[in-house]
């Protein structure tokens, strides 16, 4: 099958993401070229060095690339200061210099983590990622977000915008995820075609169950299509001051929900951003800014797909509708105190907007509540 092909046109720092499959196995091919010396430094967790380590260095291997390795821990604690220290201090131990590659080879952790190492050791030195899960695929590996979590103040707080000189998403590594991991990663997917294509939201309605059925040609154009459209938001808004905003539909919510469930597994990060993107739509239909019918449509395709849907899908007890709002507080996008939210016109027409009553967003949450 055909390898597709995103450019990420960002100048002195453009690069593309490759999509398809066999591209671990291809990697060696792939890397030559770019590389000063044959010889790269591997990070990667334990899940996922298990099913995928192996393969990676033979494909390295294949084009005579040597391959160095730090596995750690898999989860969400593995974002810290010291697992930081670790990976730094690994990477100058090995004598990794700025014109070499760090391959961060995992999900969205290990993208954010090795990207943030990359950015600052010697000053930045060049990244790869390989992402292994669909989240990191469409969006946690495009677009140069590096971060870790502050301990006392919360996820992502401590970061750099640091750009991969290559991206490589192999479709098939999307076979060893749990159906729950595959989920959560769609809905990154969908959000794509809410917030800017409503042809693509379309064509994810027909062609989810194929997706999730796990044929490579479905998979592969939802993954570019997704790239492509980050990457077109990305060159116009690299430090997120404006339109870069517009991924995070949904996520305002998903991040107050988030944190309501201790960033538990009572609720994946991709099945936060699809109750989100519904409660979005739900928010914008209330305030008259699209019509009735969208956020049924919204929550009708994420159950037929069975991903949660509604609060009444989070397992466990939440807190009332005001303290989830004063939870949206904590949000990034949050400015003098004012918070943006990424509302929509329609499927496909999303926007960036500070004027939102916080009644509004009391009700739609206190209606959601009451619904559980
Ligand atoms: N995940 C949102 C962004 O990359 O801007």
């Amino acid at each position: 099958m055909q390898i597709e092909t995103v450019h990420v046109p960002l100048g002195a720092r453009a690069y593309d993401v490759e999509i398809g499959p066999g591209l671990i196995a291809a990697s060696g091919a792939r890397l030559a070229s770019m590389l000063p010396r044959p010889r790269v430094a591997v990070i990667t967790d334990e899940n996922v060095g298990r099913h995928h380590l192996e393969s990676l260095r033979a494909g390295l291997a294949s084009a005579g690339i040597t391959a160095e390795a730090m596995i750690l821990p898999a989860g969400e604690a593995t974002k810290s200061w010291g697992r930081l220290e670790q990976v730094v201090e690994w990477l100058l131990a090995e004598k990794i210099e700025r014109r070499d590659f760090v391959v961060a080879l995992g999900g969205g952790v290990i993208g954010d983590l090795v990207g943030f190492a990359a950015a600052i050791m010697r000053r930045g030195v060049r990244f790869v990622q390989v992402p292994t899960s669909l989240l990191a695929q469409v969006d946690s590996s495009v677009g140069g977000k590096t971060a870790i979590n502050s301990t006392a103040a919360g996820k992502n707080l401590i970061g750099a915008f640091h750009q991969p000189s290559l991206v490589l998403a192999d479709i098939d590594v999307l076979g060893t995820l749990t159906e729950r991991d595959f989920l959560a990663g769609y809905g990154e997917v969908v959000k794509y075609g809410l917030l800017g294509d409503a042809g693509f939201f379309a064509w994810l309605e027909a062609n989810g169950p194929n997706l999730s059925r796990g044929d490579d040609a479905a998979r592969t154009y939802a993954v570019k299509r997704s790239v492509e459209m980050k990457a077109e938001i990305v060159a116009r808004d690299e430090t997120e001051q404006g339109d870069r905003a517009l991924l995070n539909l949904g996520h305002t919510f998903c991040h107050a929900l988030e944190a309501a469930t201790g960033y538990s597994d009572r609720l994946l990060h991709g099945e936060g951003v699809a109750i989100g993107c519904a409660l979005a739509f739900e928010l914008s239909s209330r305030l008259g800014l699209c019509a009735q019918e969208d956020p049924s449509r919204v929550r009708a395709h994420f159950a037929a797909m069975g991903l949660k849907t509604d609060l009444a899908d989070i397992p466990g007890d939440l807190p009332d509708a005001d303290a989830l709002v004063r939870l949206m507080g904590q949000d990034k996008k949050v400015i003098d105190g004012q918070l943006r939210f990424i509302l929509a016109r329609g499927i496909g027409d999303a926007f960036v907007t500070a004027d939102v009553p916080n009644d509004a967003v009391f009700a739609v949450l206190d209606e959601a509540l009451a619904a559980r």
